[in-house]
């Protein structure tokens, strides 16, 4: 439990590093003050997160209303699932109400736009009152989800509700992975498969409908969508588009489809107590688990559910949680009412993440910890109690970096209204937030911010390109990205050797568009290629397309690391993948060979699987499986060809400077390559990493003349340890000195003159 406190300490201190915040506000400054369409100086954001008040402690104000509401709900508390089949249950959504007026607007319209608060039956009924209307009989009923696993969870609950097996009339597919049969007519998936769907079958004639989930979300697959599906609908009159969103801005959606219908699900939903942090939070970790605490010991029945950023916080607050229920339990005579903590989060082993699902026990009580997946992809039944944080990660493209970058922010009001909305589904309920008042009314950003207008853009490019979209800027969307983005996105694209010189798809980058695979990804694939090393670059991509596959268990931290050590191709991170792989392989693939060597045996199947589905592809494009055998320097230059933007030399004793902007960038403290004895003075890196400090995550020592050869246009062969800026900064300086040696020679020849 020692260990545990530590790592909890740890994050905490992650969350008090103003400092790197503030920087990354600093660097990013005005950039992404434009981008979110704020203007935020570094110091307000400071102020945003300052420590005000005693030591992180939330103080509420109380709503005497309110707790009359909290006695009264006790009562309201019923396991509805445990005493309701699964037919009744459908029949009590708000949907079911409406559902045969749905179906005849459905029917008088080629698009709509439903909008219900969530978990009112949209994800779960939608599809199946289509089939029931016959859509099945010649054709299939699409959902996309702009997240995995809400496709897998929603497509497991409608298989069940309909009582069949899961991949046969009800299926789902996300990338790398097709749970989906001959017999599927309901088929749920990512928007990014049916977005892929499109290259290979414009017309997408094997769906009638199409359910367009979550619209409200904006992810950018989603949004890009929006354009290819307004032609689709144009050119098809048999096929209908249903476009859900769980707010109320739909009317954007429907004037975007030319003022198409809006059908509204009446809501039934419960008030919601908000209660406000009367100050800012120093530790939102700690001030959670308080006041779950809290909660559990003090407050009526009812399910909790607590909004965090991310996996690292989620796992630091359900241990911290856990520890708390233990010492109480050791200290309390009296008996002590049983805590289900239940972590969800994107990354999580599909199983786990099933188990919020399930009832808990007679007299214990739910405590959800999750990312904002449960703001609206998810419903949980019996939640009333809901704690935000008031913060959720993004992704954001940070030009200074020419990157996306994960990071914190603040959430939306909108959003913030979603988490609290949660705790009002079964009864009345309770939000508290742990932020003030006046944060959400002055800091907070109306809206969040869509995809489209925040990342980067280097897929959607390449697949707008590959459909023959000339010009980009022309595209029908529904918020257009700023020009900026799409020009760096193809700027991205041309340096990667995928557009030409007049901004066409080059044969490298029709091959790119193949692959499922970032495009650095998909050009270290294609470079293997070239230099005769695909199976090594096909192990490598495979394992970076799935989450690490080290297992670090915190009680056996030391010896775990000591466990991945050994697998340590001192040179490379990317290599060390592929040494695990390999060494998996030579061990038959065993599972017992995995655990012994504390490696996620969920992750390597995983990554063989994407490889398998990968060398179909290669096949495909008769790209043949060279192999360059034990030597794997050549593999390191492959690996050099797709991150030579991301490369980075070193400045002092393990400190490294962004190649081409002198950013610094720190070797993570896991890398490899601190076990080859001295630090090389190039590498480059799969991204960068920002928690306290900019970490490069998955690093290769390169030699310099790779550089040269695979990025002339940053790095020249006489100059090969100095940067493009440096260069350029040069270039400016001679150019000024030799405009100085002219102006005086001028002035020179001038004074000759007069004299004479
Ligand atoms: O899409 P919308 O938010 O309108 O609702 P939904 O996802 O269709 O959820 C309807 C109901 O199904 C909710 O009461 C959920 O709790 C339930 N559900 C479930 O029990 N298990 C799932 N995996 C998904 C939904
Ligand atoms: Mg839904």
């Amino acid at each position: 439990s020692r260990k545990g406190s530590v790592l909890v300490r740890e994050i905490h201190e992650k969350q008090s590093q103003n400092k790197s915040r503030q920087r990354f506000w600093e660097l990013a400054g005005s950039k992404l003050g434009d981008i979110l369409g704020v203007e935020k100086t570094a110091e307000q954001i400071d102020a945003d997160t300052a420590v005000v008040g005693d030591e992180g402690e939330v103080d509420f104000k109380e709503d005497a209303r309110f707790s009359k509401h909290m006695k009264e709900k006790g009562e309201a508390v019923s396991d509805f699932a445990k005493t309701k089949t699964i037919s009744q249950q459908r029949q009590y959504l708000p949907i079911y109400s409406v559902r045969d007026e749905l179906l005849q607007v459905i029917r008088e319209n080629q698009v709509i736009v439903v909008v219900g608060e969530t978990g009112s039956g949209k994800t779960t009924q939608l599809t199946q009152y289509l089939h029931e209307d016959g859509y099945t009989t010649n054709g299939i009923v699409g959902c996309t989800q702009p997240r995995r696993v809400a496709a897998m969870s929603v497509a497991k609950r409608v298989s069940e509700e309909m009582e069949t097996e899961l991949g046969d009339l009800v299926g789902y597919a996300i990338r790398f992975e097709d749970e989906t049969g001959p017999n599927t007519i309901i088929k749920y998936m990512t928007d990014g498969v049916l977005l892929r769907e499109t290259l290979k079958d414009s017309d997408l004639d094997k769906y009638r409908v199409v359910v367009m989930d979550e619209a409200h979300e904006r992810s950018l697959n989603t949004d890009v969508l929006f354009g290819i599906l307004k032609k689709v609908v144009a050119r098809r009159r048999d096929f209908k588009l249903i476009v859900t969103s769980a707010t109320l801005n739909a009317q954007k959606f429907s004037n975007f489809f030319g003022s198409v219908p809006i059908f509204h699900i009446p809501g039934r939903t419960f008030p919601v107590n908000i209660l406000y942090s009367k100050s800012p939070c120093e530790d939102y970790v700690e001030a959670a688990v308080k006041q779950a605490m809290t909660i559990h010991i003090t407050s009526a029945p009812g399910d909790i559910l607590i909004f965090m950023t991310g996996q690292d916080e989620i796992e630091a607050t359900c241990y911290a949680l856990a520890e708390r229920m233990e010492q109480l339990v050791s200290t309390t005579k009296k008996g002590v009412p049983k805590l289900l903590i239940l972590p969800i989060y994107s990354q999580l082993p599909a199983d786990l993440q099933a188990k919020i699902f399930e009832k808990a026990e007679e007299g214990a009580r739910k405590c959800i910890v999750a990312t904002n997946i449960a703001e609206t992809s998810l419903t949980v039944d019996g939640i009333f109690y809901v704690i935000d944080t008031g913060y959720g990660k993004m992704k954001v493209y940070n030009p200074r970096m020419g990157m996306d970058a994960l990071q914190v922010f603040p959430v939306s009001r909108a959003a913030a209204d979603q988490r609290a909305g949660r705790a009002g589904r079964t009864g009345p309920g309770t939000c508290y937030r742990l932020y003030t008042e006046s944060a959400y009314q002055n800091e907070m950003l109306p809206n969040p911010v869509p995809e489209i207008q925040r990342t980067n853009l280097g897929n959607v490019v390449l697949l707008l390109k590959s459909l023959k979209i000339e010009n980009l800027l022309d595209f029908d969307f529904m918020d257009p990205p700023p020009q900026e983005n799409i020009l760096n996105s193809m700027y991205q694209l041309w340096v990667l050797g995928a557009l030409s010189n007049v901004g066409g798809l080059t044969s490298l980058g029709w091959k790119m568009v193949e692959f499922p695979l970032d495009p650095p990804l998909a050009k270290m694939l294609l470079m293997g290629e070239q230099l005769e090393c695909v199976n090594e670059v096909l192990t490598i991509v495979s394992m970076l397309s799935v989450p690490s596959v080290f297992f670090r268990p915190k009680d056996r931290a030391e010896e775990s690391d000591a466990a991945r050590e050994k697998f340590f191709v001192p040179e490379s991170d990317h290599l060390t993948l592929l040494n695990v792989y390999q060494q998996w392989k030579a061990n038959d693939y065993r599972g017992g060979w995995c655990n012994d060597h504390f490696l996620h045996v969920k992750g390597l199947k995983k990554a063989r699987e994407v490889r398998s589905q990968l060398l179909d592809i290669l096949k495909m494009l008769k790209i043949p499986l060279t192999s360059c055998g034990p030597d794997w320097d050549i593999v390191r230059k492959a690996i050099c060809s797709a991150y030579f933007h991301n490369s980075a030399r070193l400045k002092g004793v393990g400190e490294y400077v962004n190649s081409r902007n002198g950013m610094p960038c720190h070797l993570h403290p896991s890398s490899a390559l601190y076990g080859l004895g001295y630090t090389p003075d190039y590498v480059v890196y799969h991204e960068l990493i920002l928690t306290t400090k900019e970490y490069m995550q998955c690093a290769t020592a390169v030699e310099p003349q790779w550089l040269a050869e695979l990025g002339p246009m940053f790095f020249s062969v006489k100059e090969s340890d100095t940067s493009l800026l440096e260069h350029k900064k040069k270039q400016k300086e001679e150019k000024t000195a030799m405009e100085q040696e002219m102006e005086n020679l001028r002035n020179e020849q001038a004074e000759i003159e007069r004299r004479n």
